[in-house]
């Protein structure tokens, strides 16, 4: 991934908000960085640039070799939906649908034949092989995160965005959530591109990038 001069401004009614100004590092395919700050310095607004989810004022993002900004809407969705994975700080399950198809669904957008033997094979790999016909409001938050990661590696996504994965769990869950976002990023070789404002787990990763009203912090 390489980032430069990534900037993003918003027009409001009594003039123009800068949230990221002249943003630039790059990440190394299988790394993992950590993206921190404080409450409002532009992390996620960072993370959705970085995923195509969003679009700069200024400066471009290369993912896996490819200029999102060469992309319209529909061309960033074919990328997401090739490469990027997604995990939540709210985990965005779907509640009418079990934790198997849950997990299914990445498979079954991209057209894959078979959606469930996956599916089921990296819920047992998280410890949810008991609970797949299971919906999201039958689980605890750890188990509704663990589907939520099951679901972001079932596709097998050359990068992993992750915005604040913890931020709804008690100390000991969270924990046992990242050992596990470690260990499938470690199995997959994904790119690993996590927010959060918890330093401890910052440090798990090679790499941090500090934010500071939108700027970084060397
Ligand atoms: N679409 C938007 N319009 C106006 N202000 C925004 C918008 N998105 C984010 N902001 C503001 O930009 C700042 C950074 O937001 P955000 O990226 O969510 O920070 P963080 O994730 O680090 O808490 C905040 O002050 C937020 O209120
Ligand atoms: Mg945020």
């Amino acid at each position: 991934m390489d980032v430069r001069g990534l900037g993003k401004t918003v027009a409001l009614p009594d003039g123009a908000l800068t949230i990221l100004e002249d943003v630039a590092f790059t990440v190394e395919r299988g790394d993992a960085v950590a993206i921190v700050g404080a409450s409002g310095s532009g992390k996620s607004t960072l993370l959705s640039l970085l995923a195509g989810l969003d679009t700069p004022t200024s400066g471009s993002v290369h993912l896996d070799g490819q200029s999102l900004s060469t992309l319209d809407e529909d061309g960033r969705a074919r990328v997401r939906g090739e490469k990027v994975g997604f995990v939540f700080q709210s985990f965005q399950l779907l509640p009418t649908l079990t934790a198997l198809e849950n997990v299914m669904l990445p498979l079954e957008l991209r057209g894959d034949a078979d959606a469930q033997a996956p599916a089921r094979r990296i819920l047992e790999k998280v410890g949810l092989g008991a609970r797949l016909g299971h919906y999201p409001r039958q689980l605890s938050g750890g188990e509704q995160q663990r589907v939520a990661l099951a679901r972001a590696f079932v596709t097998h996504p050359a990068l992993l965005f992750a915005d604040e994965p913890t931020g709804n769990l008690d100390t000991h869950t969270g924990q046992a959530i990242i050992d596990l976002l470690f260990a499938l990023n470690a199995d997959a070789g994904t790119t690993l591109v996590l927010v959060t404002h918890d330093e401890h787990l910052a440090a798990r990763c090679r790499h941090q990038i500090r934010l500071d009203s939108g700027r970084l912090v060397e």
